[in-house]
């Protein structure tokens, strides 16, 4: 293990040379089911060859240009992802390097709308309590997790956190003299595959519209197609059965493939609030990622291919139910996003999976998510026997 690194990850024991599909490599040739998908982010799997088709082809035209142009690529990355989130209402989008950054935008959107419609002092960001939104002072500011909270103060003013759930809470939070957005995961995943109800994020969308609050959603992890639909809001209403419409939605992982990208959104109502000025990004639409981008919205896009990965989510839940093992507490999630609580800290359990590898016999990427939930993740390329491959070895392992 090289010591170079500063001292950030809990790293597990492996290092890889090569991937392929639902499966890692390392130097001695064992080899290694994939449910982590690098944290929601090869979610076509490894090697893809459509996806390294489209990187290297790109690579042989230009990697690069600054955001003074557009580039063909990027445009056509652009108009097909407003295009996937439009049934959420987007309609503008600005493109980032990574979740935080996205969330970073969605943050300066909020405030510049409420200040150039209201004035001074209606800036605060209401978010949830258990939320992440990034590592940055801001993003960190936004999320709503203690321990996230420790050695780096100062923090970014005008941020609150509220219980997800509690519909009264969220009611006296969202006052409309001070409140400028409210960001929401509708499907917590850092702190374990926790889902909001129907009746909170309807509640959210109707106190937020009639208080002219920005509806912000956070779908870096819970989005493009892991639960089952491109957005995962699409599966929540308003109380009349209308599908819900955000005003601004974030997104990043998964956008690209594996090449670094993230995006924030807006419909109607923050689309225009950014000026030539107000924002920037060197890397922002960078044209290997957005040739890679395209390969993932032409694939994710495929209401066929969001159905299998829906069927591929129930198949996870539905095994682990049948176990009905003693050590399993809850089993939680929806389309290929689920989280497993078990009895015990999840951490030495990664661990176990992973060293079980050996000649011929492969071990096993998971994540953990808070402290006792098994996060996992698979790419949504995973096939059934993958599937019942990867559970066996978690069985073995409970
Ligand atoms: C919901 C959510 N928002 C934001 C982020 C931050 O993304 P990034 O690590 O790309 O900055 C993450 C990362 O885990 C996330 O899960």
């Amino acid at each position: 293990m090289s010591d170079v690194f500063m001292n950030t990850y809990h790293r597990l024991p492996v290092r890889f040379v090569r991937g392929e599909g639902s499966w890692l490599f390392d130097a001695e040739g064992k080899k290694y089911l994939d449910f982590s998908s690098g944290i929601a982010v090869n979610c076509l799997g490894h090697a893809y060859p459509p996806l390294a088709a489209a990187i290297a082809e790109q690579a042989a035209k230009f990697n690069h240009v600054c955001n003074y142009y557009q580039s063909e690529v990027s445009a056509a990355f652009a108009e097909k992802l407003v295009a996937a989130c439009a049934a959420g209402g987007m309609k503008k989008l600005f493109l980032a390097n990574s979740g935080a950054e996205a969330n970073e935008g969605a943050c300066k959107i909020a405030r510049k709308y409420s200040l150039k419609k209201y004035g001074a002092g209606r800036h605060r960001i209401v978010t949830l309590r258990g939320s992440f939104h990034g590592r940055t002072i801001t993003t960190l500011s936004a999320t709503g997790q203690d321990k996230f909270h420790r050695d780096f103060g100062p923090f970014t003013e005008g941020f609150a956190f509220v219980p997800g759930g509690d519909i009264a809470a969220l009611d006296k939070a969202l006052d409309k003299a001070a409140v400028a957005g409210l960001l929401i995961e509708v499907i917590q995943g850092e702190s374990g595959i926790i889902p909001q109800t129907p009746e909170y994020i309807e509640a959210a969308a109707r106190f937020c519209a009639e208080r002219d609050i920005l509806l912000m959603f956070d779908e870096i992890q819970c989005g493009l197609g892991r639960t089952g639909t491109f957005l995962a809001f699409e599966q929540y209403h308003y109380a009349d059965g209308r599908p819900l419409k955000a005003d601004v939605v974030t997104l990043a992982k998964g956008l690209c493939g594996g090449i670094p990208a993230g995006a924030v959104l807006a419909g109607e109502k923050a689309m225009d609030v950014f000026e030539p000025g107000d924002h920037g990004s060197t890397f922002g639409g960078n044209p290997i990622a957005a040739a890679a981008g395209l390969v993932v919205l032409n694939t994710v896009t495929d209401p066929a291919f969001l159905k299998e990965i829906s069927r591929k989510g129930d198949r996870i839940i539905s095994t682990v139910k049948s176990w009905n093992h003693p050590r399993v507490k809850e089993i939680r999630g929806r389309g290929l996003l689920t989280g497993i609580d078990i009895d015990a800290d999840a951490w030495p359990f990664l661990e176990a999976a992973i060293k079980r590898a050996g000649p011929g016999t492969p071990g096993l990427l998971l994540l953990s998510a808070g402290l006792q939930t098994l996060r996992l993740l698979p790419p949504y390329t995973v096939s059934d026997a993958e599937i019942d491959e990867g559970l066996n070895i978690i069985k073995e392992k409970l």
